[in-house]
């Protein structure tokens, strides 16, 4: 900022400095002429400083306080490495955003007491109408979790000071269903949460999404689990290998194609991956075209390719497909009952660390706002919070 402002003076300085050098031969009127001048010159030059320092401020408000803290005052200081950002709207575009998150320290052990945080990251078309159950579900466990929200760009989200969602919306871009724009919007989302060295843990939740269980449990679920809850498997059938293309060999076979759930859970180690990932990223732009889902195979297909044993092949959200056709089944207001929650917990069987168990997923979806009133008065004996 500050050689910002010094570039309109200086320039302002040289008129006169080229005068005073010029004016000896001259006579007393032109000297009078070069004053007027002069104090015109001084008047722009003010004029163009202040709009200079306007534009600068303008320029540096979305930046991080912490990224300019550590470019110019802490880099001597470990904190500022460590301190998230506390600003999220940078002026970084993707590609500077994912070189950026993409920094991954060799030295395994962190030289400071790191507790590891979980990203909740919401990728939403634009309000949060189930923002309260959220905010009821997060109190009380500060310094556990992060929350990143990415909105079409022309949401504005107004939310108080005191809410956990106040100004956590990062810069984003429009995202399509089943389109390319959707992953960008998530690896968007997934670099953001990587700018803290705290976050640990990402999930991926959309505006309908519910918690079925509280902090505590979500937290000692996630952490204790060997595995990251990206689904992953091989359907043989056409919306599964029917949407393979043969043009994305050698990087994608037929055989390494997969198919899973776009609500998934990672750790820092697969997030980094996804966002550093150049090779199979432009294959599935080019060959996974609308009608391919493309939400529902990238993830799932590479990150399968690199981490096959790390993953659980299962989803921690619940959906309910079981109506049938291309979008699963939305609960409101009437739906809801500690029943309708007991039920889901009961029809399901999954693999926990190896052990099969019927606590398999921790949140819900599609969820309508009708469902808010609901689902806050059965929170505590239902989800336990
Ligand atoms: C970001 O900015 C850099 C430098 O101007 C440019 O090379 C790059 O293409 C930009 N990336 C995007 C995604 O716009
Ligand atoms: C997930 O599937 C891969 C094969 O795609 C397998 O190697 C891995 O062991 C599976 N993970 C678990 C936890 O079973
Ligand atoms: C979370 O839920 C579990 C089981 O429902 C309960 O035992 C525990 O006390 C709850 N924790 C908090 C912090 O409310």
């Amino acid at each position: 900022m500050q050689t910002r402002l010094v570039v309109p003076s200086e320039e302002g300085k040289d008129p006169a400095s080229t005068f005073r050098t010029n004016q000896r031969p001259l006579s007393l009127k032109f000297m009078q002429i070069f004053l007027m001048f002069l104090v015109v010159g001084l008047c722009f030059s003010i004029i163009g400083l202040y709009t200079t320092k306007f534009n600068a401020v303008r320029n540096i408000m979305p930046i991080a306080p912490s990224i300019i803290n550590v470019r110019l005052e802490d880099v001597s200081d470990i904190k500022s490495w460590i301190k998230p950002p506390t600003n999220l709207l940078h002026n970084m575009n993707d590609t500077e955003l994912f070189w950026r998150a993409s920094f991954v320290p060799r030295i395994k052990k962190y030289p400071f007491k790191r507790v590891p945080k979980i990203a909740f990251m919401f990728l939403t078309k634009g309000p949060l109408p189930l923002a309260p159950l959220w905010e009821k579900f997060f109190k009380g466990h500060e310094g556990l979790y992060s929350i990143y929200v990415h909105p079409h760009p022309a949401y504005n989200g107004k939310f108080s000071p005191s809410s956990v969602f106040y100004r956590r919306q990062i810069p984003s871009q429009p995202a399509e269903w089943g389109e390319m724009s959707m992953c960008e919007a998530e690896r968007r989302l997934l670099a953001n949460a990587l700018l803290d060295v705290s976050n640990e843990w990402f999930i991926l939740l959309s505006e309908s999404c519910v918690p079925l269980h509280n902090f505590s449990i979500v937290y000692y679920y996630i952490s204790k689990s060997r595995y990251s809850f990206m689904e992953s498997y091989d359907d043989p059938g056409p919306y599964g290998r029917g949407r393979y293309n043969g043009n994305m060999e050698p990087e994608v076979t037929l055989s390494q194609w997969r198919k899973g759930s776009q609500w998934f859970e990672i750790n820092r180690r697969l997030a980094v991956d996804i966002i550093e990932d150049t090779s199979y990223y432009p294959k599935f732009r080019d060959f996974c075209k609308p009608g391919c889902y493309v939400d529902e195979h990238y993830f799932p297909t590479m990150l399968t390719i690199h981490f096959s044993r790390l993953l659980a092949n299962r989803t921690l959200t619940w959906t309910d497909w079981s109506r049938g056709g291309a979008h699963p089944a939305t609960y409101g207001g009437a739906d809801i009952s500690e029943e309708f929650f007991r039920k889901i917990t009961a029809s399901s069987q999954c693999y926990y660390n190896k052990q099969v168990t019927s606590f398999c997923y921790l949140f819900g979806r599609k969820f309508a706002p009708s469902a808010l009133g609901p689902l806050l008065e059965l929170s505590l004996s239902a989800f336990g919070f």
